[in-house]
């Protein structure tokens, strides 16, 4: 598989932007040597992992220098995959640079038209970002969906008229995202109670690697 530099970003606040970074780092790892990058100055991403016990085996995670776009060329330099957690902003220089370095930008998002709606200034930026960057690719990816219900019609509709397409794998609804963040850990970490979980995360790295 190739290298993957993989930036989470959304400017909705509470989208899962960080519980899907750090889960999909945290399966990446258990492929190939994988960094983490806290592009986010509430530091959520870098409290979770220096929060870990020991033995919880969490990515490393670096937190943006002067140069962002530095920062992240050099760690995939010597990682196959880098994952950034980026700040709920669409605007401003350190989201242009991330989306200038990576290869693929996925938007969480929460299963309602309004939500959607609200990150359509994301579909924007990234067709800003690939003048500098042409090669860039994004998908949604749907979290907190109810296994109950399918995408209502709404949604599906909503979704159609995104000029961003949707993964097809997406994060159901679970405590065991929040039991990880409270025991500072994955849901890899989590075990057995935690297997419908890693198998959305995993269903996410096949179809983010194929991109
Ligand atoms: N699929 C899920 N199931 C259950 N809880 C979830 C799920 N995804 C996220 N959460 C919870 O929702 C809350 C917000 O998630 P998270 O912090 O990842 O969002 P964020 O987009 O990074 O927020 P911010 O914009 O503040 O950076 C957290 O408490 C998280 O544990
Ligand atoms: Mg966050």
């Amino acid at each position: 598989m190739d290298d993957k530099i993989i930036a989470v970003i959304n400017q909705k606040g509470g989208t899962g932007k960080t519980t899907l970074a750090l889960n999909l780092a945290a399966g990446l790892a258990q492929r190939a040597s994988t960094h983490l990058v806290d592009a986010d100055p509430q530091r959520s991403i870098s409290q979770w992992v220096e929060m870990a016990p020991s033995g919880a085996s969490l990515p490393p995670v670096a937190s943006l220098g002067s140069d962002p776009f530095a920062t992240i060329v050099q760690l995939a330099r010597t990682h196959r995959y880098v994952v950034v957690d980026c700040p709920p902003a669409v605007q401003g220089e350190v989201v242009a640079a991330v989306m200038r370095s990576v290869h693929v930008v996925l938007i969480p998002v929460l299963p309602s038209p309004v939500d959607l709606w609200a990150s359509v200034a994301m579909a924007a930026a990234v067709g800003g970002a690939r003048q500098l960057n042409p090669g860039l690719r994004a998908c949604l990816v749907l979290n907190q969906m109810e296994s109950r219900n399918a995408l209502s019609h709404d949604l599906r509709d909503a979704v159609a008229e995104f000029d961003v397409p949707v993964l097809q794998a997406c994060m159901q609804r679970r405590a065991a995202y929040r039991s990880a963040a409270v025991e500072g850990t994955s849901v890899y970490g989590l075990g057995k109670r935690a297997q419908t979980a890693v198998a959305d995360i995993e269903a996410i790295i096949e179809e983010v690697l194929c991109l």
